[in-house]
């Protein structure tokens, strides 16, 4: 049976009252595509997703949301899990309370203020938890210094890699079809050329090796693939703990 991967995708829809919302943009293309790619692998994949206008990926189980707190209590409930890729566009901050009739325009007194609190932040729960996953992988959307910042995330979030994008309007990122991104571990930075998001999905999902060295010890740990494929497949059938200590001490050396 496959590896069980948590997969989050889409934006989290924060309420300020029944009919308005905070988001990001997010249109849970790039994430979709990965728990597809995945899937397409063998791999157990459970997506949670928050409010997107896409199809549900084939041969994957999906967690509809719509809050990051929603989010975050659909992952902790997946754990344990192998794996984690943090896709997902989460809101930083939601209101304190959510307005339970339509926020009215009020002539003459102004606009509403709003006092916000921070939303939890999912990737660190998982990075940090005591069910952490074996490999937890973030994503970073920047518009700048975008190497620089996703660098400071495997740190503070405890992930494995970020994979950062450039999200700045010139490269249509958003809402489009392909994307720029920066493959970053421990082991330094891989700089992708502009891929589409399912090439970027295959990509990653393939673990971003491109010599067959590396590759079968990473896709068993990112996808419990029937491993007779690769060089060194008898030993790995042995699951978990002989795939689980090649990745390990394979994976500093990779990326
Ligand atoms: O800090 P920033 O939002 O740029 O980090 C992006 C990464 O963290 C993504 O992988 C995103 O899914 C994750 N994230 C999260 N929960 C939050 C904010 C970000 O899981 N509240």
């Amino acid at each position: 049976s496959g590896r069980k991967i948590i997969v989050t995708s889409g934006p989290t829809h924060e309420p300020i009252d029944p009919v308005r919302y905070i988001a990001n943009r997010s249109s849970g293309k790039q994430g979709h595509a990965i728990a597809a790619a995945l899937a397409k692998l063998g791999a157990d994949v459970r997506l949670v997703s928050g409010p997107v206008a896409i199809p549900d990926p084939l041969g994957v189980t999906v967690t509809h949301v719509d809050t990051a707190r929603q989010m975050l209590a659909a992952v902790e409930a997946l754990l344990p899990a192998d794996a984690a890729v943090m896709v997902a566009a989460v809101a930083d901050w939601r209101t304190e309370t959510a307005a339970g009739e339509k926020i009215k325009k009020q002539p003459g007194k102004g606009a509403p203020v709003l006092p916000m609190t921070e939303n939890p932040d999912i990737l660190a729960n998982v990075g940090h938890h005591a069910m952490r996953p074996q490999l937890v992988i973030g994503f970073a959307a920047e518009t700048e210094r975008v190497v620089e910042q996703a660098k400071k995330k495997l740190q503070t979030k405890r992930c494995d890699w970020i994979v950062a994008n450039d999200v700045s309007p010139a490269t249509g990122t958003f809402g489009g079809d392909n994307n720029l991104v920066h493959l970053i571990s421990a082991a330094g930075v891989e700089d992708w050329p502009k891929l589409s998001k399912r090439e970027v999905a295959e990509r990653l999902a393939a673990s971003g090796a491109e010599d067959s060295g590396g590759t079968a010890e990473r896709f068993d740990v990112m996808a419990g693939v029937p491993t007779s494929r690769f060089p060194g497949g008898t030993l790995l059938r042995w699951p978990g703990l002989v795939a689980g200590m090649l990745f390990y001490s394979l994976r500093d050396r990779i990326g």
